[in-house]
């Protein structure tokens, strides 16, 4: 099989990691890829957002499958337009991908289903938002409707901040027409959490659970990224929790969206906060989380790429995963400066060293190749990932390969698992 995908971060070596193993993959492409992609894969200069480049590129290579990765080209109908070239495609259409395209209609799905989640409205005039935001009180969340790169969803912990993120989405235009519209919701109070399953449309395989840290610096203090280190399972996920956040979001998920005549399939990705009323969902995402896809990859055993083909078929019914039991951890490296500026280039030494580390894998991020040097290109870097029987070990043996890796002009953090840990 000939397999294509698409995207250039972590998330994506470690899919092209994980779909190289398998034996009925006989050619990979990436679209673009990056350095450390270049390993498993051949690397096409196609941005992922290049709808039509990688429609021409898959239709005259005569790919059978692509795996879409990020969400933009979900939402700009990649999957929709493959479909039509008669190509194979892991990811939700454009009608279903409106899921993580408009959180708007992700609030109206959730109330018209009885989907639990926070209470909310939305506006399209800022003097409205504002004056619910008087009667209401924070804390509160302000979230811009549309894709804002992950930084459209902003926590307010008083009236003003609130006041603020409605200019700064609505009036600033921070995030151009993703701010069009405002959902304003309730602040909810629990543990947050991330659940994936794969979809084919009318079924569901739970995935496992992770747990992300947003937040820059240890203690999770400072700015919130895309994500500095992950871990899976989530001990907050236990199995009871699995069976009520199947019963209770995941399948009626998929059932409302099939009753829309927007039926799912891909991966379903979703935010959860562990509230004492259970669990509720804060987002979904269309696709799988950076950087909790690396562990997850780190922990799947059995044959991935033709989980994906099944659910691309809408056969899920014929595919049972099998997982390794221990956990698996990633620490992020960034470059000094991310999330705010930072410059490109720095050379990066010791992966080999770190990739020797027993049960380690470096996934690149945002690497570059210079001849034999490997050169930071981007924010997030590296994803340093590690397997273990606790969250412990696998978090002890990633520093030992995270402190082989000689980079001065990047930084990661020292603390990741430490929720995990003290419990
Ligand atoms: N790690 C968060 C995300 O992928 O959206």
């Amino acid at each position: 099989m000939k397999v294509l995908v698409v995207g250039s971060g972590g998330r994506e070596h470690s899919l092209c990691w994980a779909i190289a193993k398998s034996p009925k993959c006989k050619k990979l492409f990436c679209a673009p890829g990056n350095a450390g992609i270049a390993q498993v894969a051949e690397c096409v200069d196609i941005g992922a957002e290049d709808v039509a480049g990688i429609v021409t590129f898959a239709t005259e290579k005569k790919i059978d499958f692509v795996v879409v990765g990020p969400e933009a080209p979900l939402v700009a109908g990649l999957v929709d337009r493959l479909e039509k070239a008669g190509i194979l495609a892991f990811g939700p259409n454009a009608r279903a991908a409106v899921l993580e395209g408009s959180k708007g209609f992700m609030k109206d799905l959730c109330a018209k289903y009885d989907i639990p989640t926070g209470a909310y409205d939305r506006f399209d005039e800022p003097d409205a938002a504002k004056d619910y935001i008087h009667r209401h009180g924070a804390p509160i969340v302000v979230k811009a409707d549309g894709l804002a790169a992950g930084k459209g969803v902003i926590l307010c912990r008083n009236d003003n901040e609130a006041f603020a993120a409605i200019d700064h989405v609505m009036i600033e235009r921070a995030f151009g027409d993703a701010g069009d519209e405002v959902v304003i919701e309730d602040f909810l109070e629990g543990e947050e959490a991330s659940f994936f399953a794969l979809v084919d449309g009318k079924r569901a395989v739970p995935l496992v659970s992770a747990q992300d840290h947003k937040a820059a610096y240890d203690g999770d203090e400072g700015p919130n990224t895309g994500g500095m280190g992950a871990y899976t399972p989530a001990p907050v996920i236990t199995k009871a929790m699995t069976k009520t956040i199947m019963d209770t979001i995941i399948t009626p998920t998929i059932e409302a969206m099939a009753a829309e005549d927007r039926p799912y399939k891909g991966v379903l990705y979703v935010g959860l906060m562990i509230t004492d009323k259970g669990p509720q969902v804060l987002e979904y995402n269309v696709r799988f989380g950076d950087p909790e896809c690396q562990p997850l990859m780190m922990r799947i055993k059995s044959d991935f790429l033709e989980a994906l083909v099944a659910c691309a078929k809408g056969q899920l019914n014929k595919v049972k995963l099998k997982w390794h039991d221990d956990v698996a951890l990633i620490v992020v490296m960034a470059t000094n400066g991310y999330p705010g500026f930072y410059k490109k280039g720095s050379e990066i030494k010791g992966l080999d060293k770190a990739n020797a580390v027993d049960d380690v894998v470096v996934f690149h991020a945002g690497t570059t190749a210079d001849g034999n040097k490997i050169l930071a290109d981007g924010g997030r870097v590296l994803g340093v990932t590690g397997r273990g029987a606790t969250v412990a070990e696998a978090q002890k043996r990633t520093y030992k390969a995270v402190d082989k890796i000689k980079w001065p002009e990047g930084f990661c953090r020292r603390d990741i698992g430490w929720r995990a840990i003290n419990r």
